[in-house]
C-alpha cells in the first residue's frame, strides 16, 4: 500500500468481540480474536492515518504504538464509537458485537436452582446500522460474517445499514474468519463485487481493503 494515502485522515476501527454480562463471574461473547481489526488499524497507521481502534474482548493485546481503547459491550462500543465518529473521515466495523445481550445484568452470582433455567435476551444496538443512519462525510465499512448465504445477506446489510463498501466473510471457509492469521473475503459496494480477495493474511486484506476505500475516499474512483 503506498505510505501517504490516507494522511491526515481520522481512521476509527472496531475489533473483538463484546462482553454481555450474565452476572458478576459469566457472560456472553463470541470466537472474535481481534486479529482482522488489529490487522485494520496497523494497516491505516502505516498509511499515514491517524487511528483510533476501539476493541471489545481479544485474544492478544492490540497492536503496539496504536491509541486503542478497551471496551466490554455492544453499547459500551457504541458510546466509544459515538464520541468518534463526528470527525471521523473513515469507520471500519471488524467488530463482532453481540446482537442480543442479556434482558438484567445480575449484581451478584446467580444460584443454581431447578434443572432448567431460561436467560431472557434482548436486542441490543446495531452501532452500524446507527452510524449508516447519522452518516455525514464518513466513509463507513461493516463487515458481514456469515455461514450461508454470504452474498444475499452481505448485500442486504450494506444497504440497511447505509455502508460504502462491505466485507463479507464466509466464516465457515476453511482459513477464513474468527482466530485465523488468513481470511477470504469478498468486497462489495451498492453497485456488486468490487473485489474477491482469495485465502491471504488478514495483513495483506486489510491493506488491499484500505487502499479500495482510501481512492474511492479521496474521489479517484477505484
Ligand atoms: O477477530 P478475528 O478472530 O480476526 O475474526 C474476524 C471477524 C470474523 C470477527 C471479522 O472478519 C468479521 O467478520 N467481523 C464482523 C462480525 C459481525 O459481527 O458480523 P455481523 O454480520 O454479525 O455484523 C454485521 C456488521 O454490523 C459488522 O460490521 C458488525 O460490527 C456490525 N454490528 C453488528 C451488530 C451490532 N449490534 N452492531 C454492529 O455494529
Amino acid at each position: 500500500a503506498e505510505p501517504g494515502l490516507l494522511h491526515g485522515k481520522k481512521v476509527v476501527v472496531t475489533s473483538g468481540g463484546t462482553i454481555e454480562r450474565i452476572d458478576p463471574v459469566r457472560y456472553i461473547t463470541n470466537d472474535s480474536s481481534g486479529k482482522m481489526g488489529f490487522a485494520i488499524a496497523k494497516a491505516a497507521r502505516e498509511m499515514g492515518a491517524s487511528v483510533h481502534l476501539i476493541h471489545g474482548h481479544t485474544d492478544t493485546a492490540p497492536p503496539a504504538g496504536i491509541d486503542a481503547e478497551a471496551v466490554q459491550s455492544a453499547d459500551d462500543m457504541y458510546q466509544a464509537v459515538l464520541k468518534h465518529w463526528h470527525d471521523s473521515d473513515m469507520v471500519i466495523k471488524a467488530a463482532a458485537v453481540a446482537d442480543y445481550r442479556p434482558a438484567e445484568t445480575a449484581s451478584s452470582k446467580i444460584k443454581k436452582k431447578g434443572d432448567t433455567m431460561t436467560l431472557e435476551l434482548i436486542k441490543t444496538v446495531d452501532i452500524l446500522e446507527q452510524l449508516g443512519k447519522s452518516k455525514t462525510n464518513q466513509f463507513l465499512i461493516g463487515f458481514a460474517a456469515e455461514t450461508h448465504n454470504v452474498e444475499v445477506y452481505a448485500k442486504d446489510k450494506l444497504v440497511r445499514k447505509n455502508c460504502d463498501l462491505i466485507v463479507a466473510n464466509d466464516v465457515t471457509a476453511e482459513g477464513a474468519g474468527f482466530r485465523s492469521d488468513t481470511n477470504i473475503v469478498q468486497v462489495y459496494d451498492a453497485d456488486g463485487l468490487v473485489e474477491q480477495m482469495p485465502v491471504m493474511s488478514k495483513d495483506e486484506i486489510a491493506r488491499r481493503l484500505l487502499t479500495i476505500a482510501a481512492a474511492r475516499m479521496n474521489g479517484a474512483g477505484n
